[in-house]
């Protein structure tokens, strides 16, 4: 499986299927490579509501036929705007053209601003994923602040290889936070995310490497947008 970062938190699974988490793209995201248009796949996997997640997830859906894998209050939004969708719920599994996907939870919002200036319409609950595919394990944290179940629910019940793990502060883990998370799930190799793209996201990544490196049994993979890690 091949692992490309597109920026922030989102990433191309490759594989038997290709597999689009959180497209958040050129020109919304500043540090996107590329733009929705330029994306081809067959599911489109968001973690919630707010828009540097939902991104371009229902221009992408209307324009290829993909189908988007959310909470079910984040699939029925895209569903009314002409999107095709599959809803879950946190701790729901499914299987889809042989990859396997699982809701995990998520300590973080889920308000999606429909009419700028408007109340923000609530999307469920923000989830991350566990995502298998040809063999390999990756879990994608969503946005969300350190919790428990990471180390018991998620790290102990799966053998994860890949963990994307935000880090920026502020809404969600730190490094110092992430590499707890780290710890408690075991990961193989861990991919930062989340960071140096929107405000109040600065952080040094290479700082978070050494710490994950020196307190964990993961190895740390840090991508630029535009790169990837194959495994
Ligand atoms: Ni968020
Ligand atoms: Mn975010």
């Amino acid at each position: 499986m091949k692992i490309h970062f597109l920026g922030h938190s989102c990433f191309l699974l490759e594989g038997s299927k290709k597999v689009i988490i959180d497209p958040y793209l050129k020109p919304d995201n500043p540090v996107a490579l590329k733009t929705a248009e330029e994306i081809e796949c067959d599911y489109i996997l968001a973690t919630h509501g707010h828009r540097d997640h939902l991104g371009s997830s229902i221009a992408i859906s209307k324009r290829t036929g993909a189908t988007i894998i959310a909470a079910w209050e984040v699939v029925y939004h895209c569903q009314t705007l002409g999107a095709t969708g599959h809803g879950m719920h946190i701790g729901g599994v499914n299987q889809f053209d042989g990859i396997k996907v699982k809701l995990t939870q998520a300590l973080h919002g889920s308000g999606h601003i429909t009419e700028e200036g408007k109340p923000v319409t609530y999307l469920g609950n923000p989830c991350g994923f566990l995502v298998w595919m040809d063999g390999i394990c990756l879990y994608h944290s969503g946005d969300t602040g350190l919790f428990g179940d990471m180390r018991t629910v998620i790290g102990d019940l799966n053998k994860i290889d890949v963990a994307c793990l935000c880090i920026p502060g502020n809404y969600m883990m730190d490094p110092d936070d992430a590499v707890i998370a780290a710890d408690w799930l075991k990961a193989k190799y861990v991919i930062p995310m989340h960071y140096n793209s929107t405000p109040h996201t600065e952080q040094d990544p290479q700082a978070f490497k050494a710490k994950l490196e020196s307190k964990t049994n993961s190895e740390g993979i840090i991508l630029k947008p535009g790169e990837s890690f194959e495994i």
